[in-house]
Order: C-alpha cells, then sequence, then structure tokens
C-alpha cells in the first residue's frame, strides 16, 4: 500500500470540541495510528521556552520546529509519554500557557511549514486518525473522511473547567472562557491554514451531544465509505 492509499479520518474544530476522546476512540477502536498535531505545535512552543527563545522571534522559533527532538511513548496505562531533548514535557505542554505558547507559534507561516513533512509521517497502514486544526484542508486534503467537530465556547470553557477542576487545579470560568475566545480568534484570522471547516467536511455541533453519540456517527460514515 503506498502512503496515499493509506486512509484517514482527519478531525479539525476549535479547542474543546471533544477531538481529543474521539480521535482516541476512533484510533483504538479501528487499531490505526494516531497524530495528535497540536502536540507537535505545543512541544515547538515549549521547547522555545527551554532554549530561551522568544516566540516573537519567527526565524529562531522555525529553527527549533525544524530540528525538533521529539518523542512520543504511549504508556500501557494509555498515557502519553512527551520528551524533548530527553527531557519529559508531558505536563508542561498541556497548561494553559503551554497551549498559549501553541497557539502563538502556530500563527508563524514557516513554522507551520517545517512541521508539514513531519505529520505526514504518520500516514502509515494500516491509517491514520488525524487530530487538529488544518489536518482536512492542508495536512491531508485527499482524506477520504473530514470531520469538523465545533460546540460554543460556553460549553468548550465548562468542559474544559471541570477537567482542570478535577486535576485540583484553581481556575475561574470566565478567565477561561476569555482564553478561549482569545486562542479562537487567533486560530481562525491567521493568514496560513486558518481554522475552518474544510469544503467536503462532515460539521457535527458536539454542544448537546455525548462524545458516544459523536463516535458513532463518525464510524458509521466511516463503514458507508467503505473505509473500515
Ligand atoms: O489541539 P491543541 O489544543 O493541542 O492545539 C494547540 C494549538 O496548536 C492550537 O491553539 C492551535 C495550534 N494548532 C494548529 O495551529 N494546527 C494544528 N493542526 C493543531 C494545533
Amino acid at each position: 500500500m503506498n502512503r496515499a492509499q493509506v486512509p484517514v479520518i482527519a478531525v479539525d474544530g476549535p479547542s474543546g470540541a471533544g477531538k481529543g476522546t474521539l480521535c482516541h476512540r476512533l484510533a483504538r477502536a479501528l487499531d490505526w495510528h494516531l497524530l495528535d498535531s497540536g502536540a507537535l505545535y505545543r512541544v515547538t512552543g515549549q521547547a522555545c521556552v527551554l532554549d530561551g527563545i522568544d516566540w516573537a522571534d519567527h526565524d529562531a522559533v522555525t529553527e527549533v520546529a525544524r530540528h525538533l527532538q521529539v518523542a512520543f511513548e504511549t504508556a500501557p496505562t494509555g498515557e502519553v509519554l512527551v520528551t524533548y531533548r530527553g527531557r519529559d514535557i508531558s505536563r508542561a505542554i498541556r497548561t494553559e500557557e503551554g497551549g498559549r505558547g501553541a497557539s502563538t507559534v502556530a500563527a508563524i507561516p514557516a513554522v507551520r511549514e517545517a512541521l508539514l513533512a513531519r505529520q505526514r509521517e504518520f500516514r502509515q497502514p494500516p491509517g491514520l486518525v488525524a487530530d487538529g486544526r488544518d489536518m482536512g484542508t492542508v495536512v491531508f486534503p485527499d482524506a477520504p473522511l473530514k470531520v469538523f467537530l465545533t460546540a460554543s465556547a460556553e460549553e468548550r470553557a465548562r468542559r474544559r473547567y471541570l477537567q482542570l477542576l478535577e486535576k485540583g487545579e484553581n481556575v475561574s470560568l470566565p478567565r477561561l472562557l476569555e482564553d478561549i475566545e482569545e486562542r479562537d480568534a487567533r486560530d481562525r484570522s491567521r493568514a496560513v491554514a486558518p481554522l475552518m471547516p474544510a469544503e467536503d467536511a462532515v460539521v457535527i455541533d458536539s454542544s448537546q451531544l455525548p462524545i458516544e453519540d459523536v463516535f458513532d456517527r463518525v464510524m458509521a460514515t466511516a463503514r458507508e465509505r467503505g473505509l473500515v
């Protein structure tokens, strides 16, 4: 099977819409590979912090992205261990600050270009579930199934709030909503690969829909299209 024949389910949408959960379930159910493209941007942002590079220094950030020495390892518990130059940054990249760094460096066109080939390498048999913002529009425009998963900003902030509370973090709901709206605006308005549904994407609003129902809908569509 050459790479172009490997089926891809591309899942795009704003932060907190449920893409991560959906993609993990799909990859597990199908036994396909999983690309968490946001993690690559998060690692790039965090690598800059560790290397003392300002996110505003586009040339230096691009060099970091080009030579990113990152490793993703899945523990038996299902948890993903992320190391940069041998240092565990799994937690650091998941903080709100990590998200801000990712969204900032992701707006640099040369950084996106530098990470393109690396993302396409994940397309390996028997198939790939790709989670991101531009999976269906830029990285895998020939994906046979594209999903755009969205939810209202209020619902996404509420979900994030509950997640952080569970982790014992002290957070404010209005502040989270503000952060989400700010990040959405940056992701949607950037010049290169802005967050938007591909023309041929199946758009699903998960504001009122449990993730199990979203999963069932995507699996049904994958079956209809002969992917599984
Ligand atoms: O999915 P996430 O929250 O881990 O992504 C973090 C940031 O990275 C997000 O604000 C936008 C950016 N990103 C992107 O620009 N393109 C992608 N394919 C994935 C993420």
